[in-house]
């Protein structure tokens, strides 16, 4: 894995690039950041479960598996592999990718854009990204969300003497914006936008298709709604390749909790998302960064819709 790795998140207080090629190597693999994959093969069950309204008692019927197989596979032991397909096929996930997932064998490519940088922040137990873009020829630039301590960011910005002159939500929930108020002051207060669907104060609304720009990158705007009422997907172009800024509607290998509507949330990225470029790279508001050709072949709550 490590091999592969041409990019490193951007960690509040760890920034390093690895590169076997150099002789430093063996001392900057020891600070490779690599955020972990948000989801477990667990979670997707748990998740998927919750979000179609399948009891314990369903599931069992529906596998033919009995009880305590079914609730260990849900405390995360990959103890029965005969029994993980059938769990698929029970919930509609695909079962190649829900094995690959429970074996832990996949991780998104690490890819290297100029003008795109992570930051990833600590929320409780978990952890939070936030987005840095920029046009480089202009150095024009937007936020995307804020994470918990943004402090990185601004100093990133400050280093490519960026002028940042928005700050994109992608969807209010507290992890997302928490140093909004901090972000603004330290950057000459930008302009703040939200979705209609999910308004915040003090911020500028948009509803779903109107459009930005970032120095000469074209940002538009769509609704994929189901984790948060008004969820939005930044969809990006004018870089080396396209972008989509997605908060916690899908994630690399799985997808937000469904908390307004699993279907919405599930349909939304199914159609909104996935239907994007598959060379668009993913941005989530969780774990690592993907893409959408990839999330065709490994995300268990998709994959079987591309075969
Ligand atoms: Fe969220």
């Amino acid at each position: 894995m490590h091999g592969q790795c041409k990019y490193l998140p951007y960690d509040a207080s760890l920034s390093f690039f690895c590169d076997q090629n150099k002789k430093n190597h063996k001392l900057t693999l020891n600070f490779c950041t690599m955020i972990p994959i948000e989801d477990m093969f667990e979670d997707i069950i748990v998740k998927t479960m919750r979000g179609r309204g399948v009891t314990e008692s369903e599931l069992a019927s529906r596998t033919g598996e009995p009880r305590d197989v079914l609730a260990r596979l849900c405390r995360g032991e990959f103890c029965d592999e005969g029994a993980l397909p059938k769990v698929a096929r029970a919930l509609n996930l695909d079962e190649e990718a829900l094995t690959i997932a429970a074996s832990k064998s996949w991780y998104p490519r690490m890819v290297t854009i100029e003008g795109l940088e992570i930051f990833n922040t600590p929320y409780r137990d978990m952890r939070v990204n936030a987005f840095l873009i920029w046009d480089p020829d202009s150095g024009e630039a937007a936020c995307f969300d804020t994470g918990t301590d943004a402090g990185a960011l601004t100093k990133r910005a400050r280093q490519e003497n960026l002028n940042v002159k928005q700050i994109f939500l992608t969807h209010t929930h507290n992890d997302h914006i928490a140093d909004l108020n901090r972000l603004k002051s330290d950057l000459d207060n930008p302009e703040v936008f939200s979705n209609e669907a999910e308004p915040w104060p003090s911020t500028t609304l948009f509803k779903e298709g109107d459009a930005f720009s970032i120095g000469k990158l074209k940002v538009t705007t769509l609704t994929t709604s189901g984790h948060s009422p008004g969820g939005t997907t930044y969809y990006i172009t004018g870089l080396q390749g396209p972008v989509a800024v997605v908060g916690d509607a899908i994630f690399a290998g799985s997808m937000g909790g469904g908390i307004v509507s699993f279907a919405d949330a599930w349909e939304n990225n199914l159609k909104k998302i996935l239907s994007l470029p598959d060379e668009t790279i993913l941005c989530p508001g969780h774990g690592p960064m993907s893409s959408v050709g990839e999330e065709k072949k490994y995300n268990p709550f998709f994959a079987n819709q591309f075969k």
